[in-house]
């Protein structure tokens, strides 16, 4: 393929350089094309344009293909655990054992949060949404560590970034706690990571609780799965406002809102929602396919469908497998379930959505082990927030030590007024 795409326009001509991905992704790369012709290209959504060079997660839509730093999520589904994925997407390589001892110390210390934060949450209304809890409280830790405002101190930002994964499932935590009634349990750091978590939510002080090994492992899981996701919106989101050198706080703090809608992070929740509706509604999920795929009730079967996965979601096929094992082992028989399977086995074989290539992504099974684990619902996305947090650290940190790193600034194609005189209010027409 030649190295360079010609565009004619307006009489002239116009080479374009073309850039290859190590996985022969081919880009034409536009960046001086408004500087050279005067037009702007446009990508509402940015589905066809790729804003930067990243070496973090490979995804292959069509092969239902997703892989960290090379190494394929079904692996390290089997065989790694999300301490270990987070330091393989922050720090680009597998570590040693040393290395990851010293990281899971590091963000084991560092899993207490501040006394005068716990403040925060009695000011929050107890039915406040955790995902408003968490984005506000995370935002706010920027007040707590004036050391870690200056982003180009890579030492300062480094903490940063242990601070964030060891205290977000705090506050994730706390978050519940609130919404309850009940008091914050502080963590206990002689447990792994997604078990201090469950500790942390399920635990009372007025009772013994013992983290069920399996449900922890499923938890570490269910984090390890959503570590990474390329340029999703979330992680988009992170970079732009990073690329303003706003701190990482704030900017971690605009991904987890940018999570919480039911298009993204949110979608969890939903699932879990339209699942009870149908069954609710004593409908075997025929007569709710039939409303979706009548576009004008904009009804849209949740938990299906992806930007950029357009065989399967592996993530999904994994989820599926757990959740059953999960289920089984619980001894939980869950009717929703039974209703997902269905919906998927009418919904794979129906023609609008194969011809749309649509396929259940991660969030179509993680609700329904995360329901078995005994998370409420609306926790669901403050779940998410807890694992995708180091793939949203790797991204803004390749984006801050990025030398082609500018302000995020597009463009647009201005379709309003064109110039007019101002009216005074008495000359308007009443
Ligand atoms: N149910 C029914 N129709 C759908 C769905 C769905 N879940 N998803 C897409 N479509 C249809 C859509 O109406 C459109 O049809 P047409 O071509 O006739 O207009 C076509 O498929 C293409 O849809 P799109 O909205 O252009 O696709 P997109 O790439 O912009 O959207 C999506 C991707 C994930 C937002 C969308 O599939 C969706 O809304 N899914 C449900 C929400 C969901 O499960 N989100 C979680 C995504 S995975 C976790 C994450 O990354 O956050």
């Amino acid at each position: 393929m030649s190295e360079t795409a010609v565009l004619h326009i307006d009489g002239g001509t116009f080479e374009l350089p073309i850039l290859r991905g190590s996985e022969n992704e081919v880009a034409v790369d536009i960046s001086k094309l408004r500087q050279e012709a005067g037009v702007i290209t446009m990508d509402p959504g940015y589905g066809n344009t790729g804003s930067c060079r990243s070496a973090i997660t490979f995804i292959d839509g069509e092969r239902g293909v997703l892989r960290y730093r090379g190494i394929p999520i079904e692996q390290l589904a089997e065989r790694s655990n999300f301490l270990e994925a987070a330091w393989l997407l922050m720090y680009s390589r597998l570590p040693t054992r040393e290395e990851l001892d010293e990281f899971t110390t590091h963000i084991t210390y560092h899993t207490m949060v501040h006394e005068d934060v716990k403040r925060f949450f009695a000011g929050f209304p107890k039915d406040a949404h955790p995902m408003a809890i968490t984005g506000a409280v995370v935002g706010a830790l920027a007040t707590f560590y004036p050391d870690s405002m200056e982003v180009s101190n890579d030492r300062e930002m480094e903490i940063a970034t242990h601070r964030l994964i060891a205290k977000v499932p705090t506050i994730a935590a706390c978050s519940y706690k609130h919404s309850i009634g009940q008091p914050f349990m502080h963590p206990i750091n002689r447990l792994d990571y997604a078990a201090n978590f469950l500790h942390m939510m399920f635990a009372t002080p007025a009772e013994d609780y013992e983290v069920d090994p399996l449900l922890a492992r499923t938890m570490d899981l269910i984090l390890l799965l959503h570590a990474d996701h390329e340029q999703n919106c979330s992680a988009s989101t992170v970079r732009m406002v990073g690329s303003s050198r706003a701190n990482l706080f704030s900017a971690v703090s605009a991904g987890v809102h940018a999570l919480w809608g039911p298009l993204h992070g949110g979608a969890n929740q939903a699932v879990i929602e339209m699942l009870g509706q149908i069954r609710d509604s004593g409908d075997d999920g025929k007569a709710f396919l039939q409303k979706v795929k009548d576009k004008q009730t904009g009804v849209r079967l949740m938990g299906f469908g992806h930007r950029v996965y357009k065989n399967f979601d592996p993530r999904a096929t994994i989820l599926k497998k757990a959740c059953f094992e999960v289920l089984e082992r619980l001894k939980l028989d869950n009717p929703l379930l039974d209703i997902a399977v269905q919906l998927e086995e009418v919904a794979l074989a129906d023609e609008y959505f194969i011809e749309r290539k649509l396929y259940p992504n991660v969030d179509f099974y993680s609700g329904i082990i995360l329901q078995a684990i005994g998370v409420p619902v609306p926790m669901f996305p403050t779940l998410f927030t807890i694992g995708r947090l180091p793939g949203w650290i790797a991204q803004w940190s390749e984006m801050i030590h990025d030398p082609d790193t500018k302000i995020a600034r597009p463009r647009q194609v201005y379709v309003g007024e064109t110039e007019r005189r101002y009216v005074p209010i008495e000359e308007r027409p009443g």
